[in-house]
Parts: structure tokens; sequence; C-alpha cells
């Protein structure tokens, strides 16, 4: 078995096979890059001057549902870290299990929430048999990846920034002694915010500590190596950019200023991991969500957007940014450069407006998408075996008629409420008081929600947010009992109609479009006039818009997704609000207004 130098510590330096060493690394999720671009996307990566990639592992990616992990196609996280070594990149890991990263629930498995005595992120024996099992299947395959064993990776995070949550040293041992018993023997390391709370609670004695920030790196340096004096000083996430959220801004940080950060970082002697070098896509259902509430019961629900653009120096769709030249300059000033040419940008679509057939109401098409379950109170998701997609509640209500007051406790996030068939309300996580009048018919009516979640929270002290309908519902003062309740993943559309539908229902609609391309290309879709969409295309989800408030009024289209030829695009408008439906082919994208960053 052949092995390569070890990064190591000396004092306040790495050294690789006795030379001293700089780790300039850049971060980039597998999970949010289609896999026929992870090549591209870490040649640019590799263009920018760094030498290292890091990695997060998405436990739910991998293993959405109690049962054996999936390590094939888009998951199959060795051949991303093979591909990275091919192009002479060493690798971080930060198998989490906990991630954080704007990824639903922080990267663990919704399945987790379906035992409401578990306690996340603790020794809390549940958990950790669920986190052992996980590990007994990943962590080995990253093993054989380890610079001892021949491969590129030289470090392997503990947890994830573990001192803004919580303080059970027991739980973090118990992560560490798991690593190493199955084989993990590169650099362990530690990551936290740079304020002595978070590192004394996040870190272990003989593991290196590191810092994230995103400025003042001597401020950061100094604190850090005040709590850990003889180690070299890593930033291990520098946030270059920042993230979004539906009804806020697009972020952006100014190119200057954060090259000046950069450069502060390496000036310092530091090594450094770029947070984000390419932020990628949420696709699917997987982007996350903050709460700034003081409860998760609190207003302060904000849910993270589909683009994980991150104002990133390689940008969404692969585009080289001017930060990406300002870093690769700084870069180059601390350590050499790959004489390498740098890629061009990948080809986009010709512009273009298609129509859309309206071909089938959601409500409508409910024994095409799901089977119902039977309970006596509404429940949420995670307590159904799902771990996505809207939720479906319908209930009898007996008579007799006259006005009433229907409460909808515990909604996440959003539901429309239909009295036979039709739409008497709309309610949201976070209304002051979710409660609709309504006027009951003699005899009765057929009640339904549709429940539209968004991401789980992925970051500080709540992250047991559970979708659908967390509590109850209620007619006045008695509750609504025995429901039928359906899950819709909506992961196969193939059942649905292609022509246009002869019902006419105010609710969501499928609505279909086809167009044909030359050739496969980058685009970014829009749906104009919409307000809550759904976007399909080929059938694979590229993620949701919420039009009227932004920021984001187009999603990427990825090249692999499109095919030479005919291409159908199948959109979910969730408020039936654009009629009739048209879809906007882009070559440019619309991340909407701006703002500065946050700064930490
Ligand atoms: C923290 C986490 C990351 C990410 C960033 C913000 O540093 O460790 O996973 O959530 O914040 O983008």
């Amino acid at each position: 078995m052949s092995t390569r130098p070890a990064l190591t510590l000396d004092s306040h330096r790495f050294l690789r096979g006795g030379h001293e060493h700089r780790v300039v690394s850049a971060a980039v999720h597998y999970f949010r890059i289609h896999p026929e671009l992870w090549r591209d996307r870490l040649q640019r990566l590799r263009a920018m001057g760094c030498n290292t990639v890091e990695l997060y592992i998405a436990w739910n990616f991998h293993q959405p549902t109690p049962g054996p992990a999936r390590f094939d196609g888009w998951h199959d996280v060795a051949a991303f870290i093979r591909e990275a070594d091919s192009l002479g990149l060493d690798v971080i890991a930060r198998p989490g299990p906990y991630i954080c990263a704007e990824w639903d629930l922080g990267g663990l498995p919704a399945w987790l929430l379906a035992d409401e005595s578990l306690r996340l992120r603790t020794a809390d024996p549940t958990y950790l048999a669920a986190v052992d099992q996980w590990f007994d299947q990943l962590i080995p395959v990253l093993a054989e990846l380890q610079t001892s064993r021949g491969g590129p990776i030289v470090a392997v995070q503990v947890e994830n920034e573990y001192g803004s949550y919580g303080n059970d040293k027991a739980y973090l041992e118990h992560l560490k002694d798991g690593l190493v018993a199955r084989g993990i023997d590169c650099l362990l390391f530690t990551s936290d915010g740079p304020e002595p709370r978070m590192l004394a609670g996040g870190t272990l004695p003989g593991v290196l500590a590191t810092a994230n920030f995103g400025s003042r790196p001597g401020e950061a340096f100094t604190t850090l190596a005040t709590f850990q004096p003889d180690a070299p000083l890593v930033c291990m996430e520098f946030w270059n950019g920042w993230f979004d959220h539906y009804g806020g801004p697009h972020h952006v940080r100014d190119t200057t200023d954060a090259a000046e950060a950069l450069d502060g970082i390496l000036a310092a002697g530091g090594s450094v991991n770029i947070y984000m070098g390419h932020g990628g896509t949420n696709f699917g259902w997987w982007a996350g969500a903050n709460h700034t509430g003081k409860t998760l019961a609190d207003p302060g629900y904000l849910s993270t957007i589909t683009s994980y653009d991150y104002d990133a120096p390689i940008g969404e769709a692969g585009e080289l940014t001017e930060k990406f030249h300002a870093f690769r300059e700084v870069i180059g000033r601390h350590v050499p450069l790959p004489d390498t040419e740098l890629p061009a940008q990948p080809r986009r679509v010709d512009p273009r407006t298609v129509p859309a057939t309206r071909v089938a109401s959601l409500r409508g098409s409910l024994d095409l998408l799901s089977a119902a379950l039977r309970r006596p109170a509404p429940e949420p998701i995670e307590k159904l075996g799902h771990h996505c997609g809207l939720v479906h509640y319908r209930n009898h209500i007996t008579g007799p008629g006259g006005p009433a007051t229907l409460t909808v406790d515990g909604i996440r996030d959003l539901a429309q409420i239909f009295l036979d068939g039709h739409l008497v309300g709309v309610l949201e996580r976070d209304d002051p008081s979710p409660t609709i009048e309504l006027s009951v018919p003699e005899g009765g009516a057929e009640l339904e929600i549709l429940v539209e979640p968004f991401g789980r929270v992925n970051y500080g002290p709540h992250l047991a947010d559970r979708k659908g309908l967390v509590a109850g519902v209620r007619l006045d003062h008695q509750h609504l009992f025995d429901w039928d309740i359906r899950v819709l993943p909506l992961d196969d559309l193939t059942a649905l109609p292609t022509t246009a539908a002869a019902e006419t229902d105010d609710g969501p609609a499928f609505h279909r479009a086809v167009v044909d391309l030359p050739e496969a290309a980058d685009a970014f879709l829009s749906v104009p006039g919409s307000h809550r969409t759904l976007v399909w295309l080929n059938g694979f989800l590229l993620g949701r818009l919420r039009t009227e408030k932004g920021p984001q009024r187009t999603l990427y289209a990825p090249a692999p997704v499109w095919r030479a030829g005919a291409n159908e695009i199948l959109v979910l408008d969730l408020a039936a609000a654009a009629t009739p439906l048209t879809v906007e082919l882009r070559a440019e994208p619309d991340l909407g207004p701006i703002a500065a960053a946050p700064q930490y």
C-alpha cells in the first residue's frame, strides 16, 4: 500500500513530508453540484490557486430514510474525492455528522425527528446509535482515501462549530473515538467561532482548534492563539460571501474588502479554507433555514433560497467572477499558482419564452401521487415515514352549519385551506393568529389543508423543526380528529397527464412546457407572474421560486439536466397565480436586489 506525506503540526507550522506547508483550501459541496460538473468546478478551484478542497458530507443526502446509505452516482463521495486527487488537490473532509451549511436540518436526517425524546448533538444513546451506524458506513470509505493509504485526505473535522450549540464533551469524544476506531489516522480538528465560549465548548484536548470568520483576521487569530498558543493558525471558514433568505436581499461581499481579508489571513502566516469556493445549488427540497426567535414557536423563521451562489469566487454556474481573479492574485502572493489555463465559461442557452399547458390540478391528482394514511390527529411528515414533500390533510367537518373559527396551530410553513374545494384562506407559520372565519354549510363540509414546508432550521438552538402540521386543528373549541394525510414528495410525476386538463379547480396546478434545444447548455429559468412554484426539468426538481418575495427570480438549470432535442419543464404553480403560464429560459441569472453581506 503506497502512502503519501501526512499533514502534521510542528508548533506554529504545518509540515508535509518535512517541509513547511500552507493549506490554501476552498469549500465545495458535491451534493450541491451535478456530478457531471464535479470535475469542472474542481478544475476552477485549482485554477484559483488552491492546493486543497474542503467538503462537508451531508448525512441526510446519503441516508434520507433509515436503511442502507447510498454511495452510488451523485452520492459517490469517494469518486468526488478521487476527482480532486486527480487534479492534484488535497482534501479536507468534514463528516459532521452535523454540518450546518444552510442544508436541511444541518445535514442530520429528518427521521431522527420521528422520536421526540431523542436529543440531537448530544451523547443521548439513541442519537449516538444512529450516528454510529452511519459512521460504520461512511468512515471506512474516507479512511481508504487518507494520505496513509495513498489518498488525498489530509485532515478530518470533528462535528461542526459545536461550541455554538452545546457543551457535551462526551459527545465530541465519542465522535473523535469513533473516527479513530474506524481507521481515521490523519490530522483531526474542530472549528468554531472565534469567541472564548465557542472555542471552550467546541474543542477537544489533542485536537487542533480552528476558527471561522469573514473579517478582522488579526482579532480572530489573536483569540485563537490565546486559546491554543502552540499551533498553526487556521481560518477553517473564511466567509467571503453569504447566503440568502426568501424575502431578503441577495447578499454580496465587496471584492476588494474580501481580498484584503484573505490577504490578512495569509500574511499572518495562517492557513485558510475559503467558504465557499463555489457554492452551488440547493436542488430539490434540500435548502435549510434559520430561526431568530427565542423558541421554535416564536416568529423568526427564515427559509433559505434554492441558489447557494454565496457570492463565491466561482459563481453558481461556474462563472470566474471578479472575486476569483482578485483571490487568485492574493493567493499567488503566498503560494505558487498552478501553471494551467483558466477554464472557459460553460455554454449557455439562447434565451426564449415557452408557453406552458395546464395539465392537472394538484388536488385532483392526489391519488396519482401518493396514498393516504389515516391518523387521529394531524402529524408532521417525519412521523409518517417521509423526509420531504408537500402535505395534504383532509377532514370531514360535520354540521351543524353556521359561522365558526378554524384554528390551525403549528403550521410548518405555509398552509392553503380549502372548504368544499374552495380556497378560504392562506396561513403562514409566523402569522400572529393562525385562524380563519368559516361558514360551515348545513350537513358539513370537506376541509383540506395543503401545507408547503420550507427548509428545516440548520443552525442555532432550535434544530428540531418538524414539517407539516405539528400541533392540532380546531373548529371553535372542538379538536378535529380523524384525518386522511398524504405526503407528496413529488419525486415521480410520470403519472401526470401531458395534455390540457379538463377540470378547472382553482387551486395549485401543474403546467407543462416542452422546449427543443439543439444541444444541452446552462440556463436560468423564471416563471413570470407566479408567486410560489416548484420547477422540474426532465423530472429533476431544480428547486423552488417565491417570485413575489424574491430575491431569487431564476433557477439554475445546469447543462447535464438538459438534452439535445425535446425537454420537459413541469411547473407546480402553488398559488395558482400565473395564468396562462409561461417559462423563460434566460442566459443570465437574476438573484434579485443586492445588499452587503453581514460581516462576522
Ligand atoms: C457556519 C457553519 C457553516 C455555514 C456558515 C454560514 O460557519 O459552520 O456550515 O453555515 O456558518 O454560511
